[in-house]
């Protein structure tokens, strides 16, 4: 079976799909869609942004992603809007367009494109259509123009009533039960549509490379030149895809994108919401999960510390059945995670703070949006009358592991909440960690800005100790 999906009302069929070729290639050189640009190839840029649409119900989803490092079978069953599907009948702007185009808004006009894909979203309410205009293009960069300009086009563009109900009913037609799948020059790829269909996938070929986002392994084959052979695409898994909101916690699936995720971890505390909001720009929020995020055990990854430190537990699954630890117990050694061949991330457990939980979580880069952390800190510490009675802290970026830190976490438990208590905690941090040098941090400068961490947390409670204790206490 091959790879279908709907193009400005055409169906488009692609039988003999290589199964890590990127949309963007396909629609540049197989298609001649020329319009969407490619700067970085690997999500950096947005200058290859598309809106991609998903059955929704009766309706239709619309979210932008970075075509360089969508993989072609991420696309079966869905629509496709590129920037040449905006062109009025003669050639017409759309209101949009012309506002860019009035107020000087391009240059070279290579990122242009990009930015109008993600404005048009905006204007007909995809996914994270109700951020403010700066966050819907944090994920696209210009070189020449300036912000200021596209800002305004933003701001002053009305949103636009889009009819989906012919694209709803053609997806209907295009959608199926049961696993698609294909071989590519002796390469195999899947596309479960049921948890059971996957374990039984797993079962058979143990060593298969899932893809969830591909915001990650699209970079193996765009930057890496790999080859994977043997791929379990996860995208079609409704039951990977559950935000179950609790009195007790929050358990994501582990397909659940960042972006769907954003509203129920807001809720959940605040800090994490604010870094989702600050995982990649938009378009690698839209695709990369939460799952990913996790699996791919990289010591850079946001989640991990934030949610060791909020005491997560990770659901593992396979033929075997299912499996949960404790978060932290799932990263064993750079590059070596707690997962056995045949078995994939199902879902993580947040508990909700606890009543007297103070929690901070902060996330250092070397650009503020649409970056990677250098460092990123998470601290959940209990606060009984005036003691700290136990503390989960938790670091990216420190070592080879998203790790807690357990001699800090010593240093912090049954002692006043004072700042002598906070620079003892931040001393300690010296016997947890022996950070490394690289491009986003030396070892001396992760050590310093880890320790700060510590004290702005305790400089965040002062002033007014009793108030942060009660705000926290409430929302808990
Ligand atoms: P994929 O790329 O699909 O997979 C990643 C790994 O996880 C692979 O090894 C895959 O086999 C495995 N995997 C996926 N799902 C499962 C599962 N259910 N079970 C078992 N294994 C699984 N990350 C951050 O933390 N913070 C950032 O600010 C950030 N910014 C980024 C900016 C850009 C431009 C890009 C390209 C990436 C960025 N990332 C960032 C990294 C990436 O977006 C995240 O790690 C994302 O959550 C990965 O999810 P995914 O679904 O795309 O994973
Ligand atoms: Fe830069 Fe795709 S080409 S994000
Ligand atoms: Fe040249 Fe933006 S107009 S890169």
């Amino acid at each position: 079976m091959g790879v279908r999906f709907l193009l400005d009302g055409d169906v488009v069929e692609i039988a003999d799909v290589d199964p890590t070729a990127t949309l963007l290639d396909h629609l540049r050189y197989r298609m001649g869609c020329t319009g969407t640009k490619e700067g970085c190839a690997e999500g950096d840029c947005g200058a290859c942004t598309v809106l991609v649409g998903e059955l929704n119900g009766d309706g239709v989803q619309w979210r932008a992603v970075n075509s360089c490092i969508t993989f072609l079978p991420m696309l079966d069953g869905r629509a496709l809007m590129t920037v040449e599907s905006l062109a009025g009948a003669d050639g017409a702007l759309t209101p949009l367009q012309a506002c860019m185009a009035a107020n000087g808004s391009s240059q070279c006009g290579f990122c242009t494109p990009g930015f109008v894909m993600s404005l048009h979203g905006r204007c007909i309410g995809a996914v994270g259509h109700d951020l403010p205009v700066a966050d819907v293009i944090a994920g696209n960069l210009c070189r020449c123009t300036g912000y200021g300009p596209i800002l305004a086009a933003g701001e002053t563009t009305a949103a636009v009533t889009q009819d989906d109900a012919a694209v709803a009913h053609t997806l209907k037609d295009l959608s199926s039960p049961d696993t698609v799948s294909g071989e590519y020059q002796g390469r195999r790829w899947f596309a479960p549509r049921t948890m059971e269909a996957l374990v039984a996938l797993l079962a058979e070929y143990p060593d298969a490379r899932m893809v969830a986002g591909a915001t990650d392994v699209g970079l193996w084959v765009t930057k890496g030149m790999r080859t994977l052979d043997t791929l379990i695409f996860l995208g079609d898994i409704a039951e990977l895809r559950g935000i179950e909101e609790e009195a007790e916690g929050l358990r994501l699936g582990a397909g659940v994108r960042y972006a769907d995720a954003h509203a129920a971890m807001a809720r959940l505390h605040p800090d994490l919401g604010e870094l989702v909001r600050r995982i990649g720009g938009l378009q690698v929020r839209n695709a990369g999960t939460v799952g990913g995020n996790i699996a791919n055990g990289s010591p850079i990854g946001d989640g991990p510390p934030a949610l060791i430190a909020m005491g997560a537990e990770l659901t593992l699954r396979s033929i075997e059945g299912a499996r949960t630890m404790p978060l932290e117990a799932y990263f064993l050694d750079y590059g070596k995670q707690d997962r056995r061949p045949g078995e994939f991330v199902e879902s993580v457990w947040i508990p909700r703070p606890a009543k007297h939980a103070v929690i901070h979580i902060s996330k250092l880069s070397r650009r503020f949006d649409s970056d990677i952390s250098a460092v990123c800190g998470a601290f959940n510490l209990s606060i009984e009358g005036e003691r700290i009675t136990s503390a989960r802290v938790a670091f990216g970026g420190m070592a080879g592991t998203p790790r807690r830190a357990s001699e800090c976490e010593a240093a912090l438990t049954g002692q006043p909440f004072t700042r002598a208590t906070f620079e003892n905690a931040a001393d300690a941090l010296r016997a947890d960690f022996a950070p490394l040098s690289d491009v986003r941090g030396s070892s001396d400068y992760r050590l310093e800005a880890a320790a700060n961490l510590l004290l702005r947390l305790w400089h965040g409670a002062q002033g007014d100790t009793v108030s942060v204790l009660d705000g926290l206490a409430a929302h808990g």
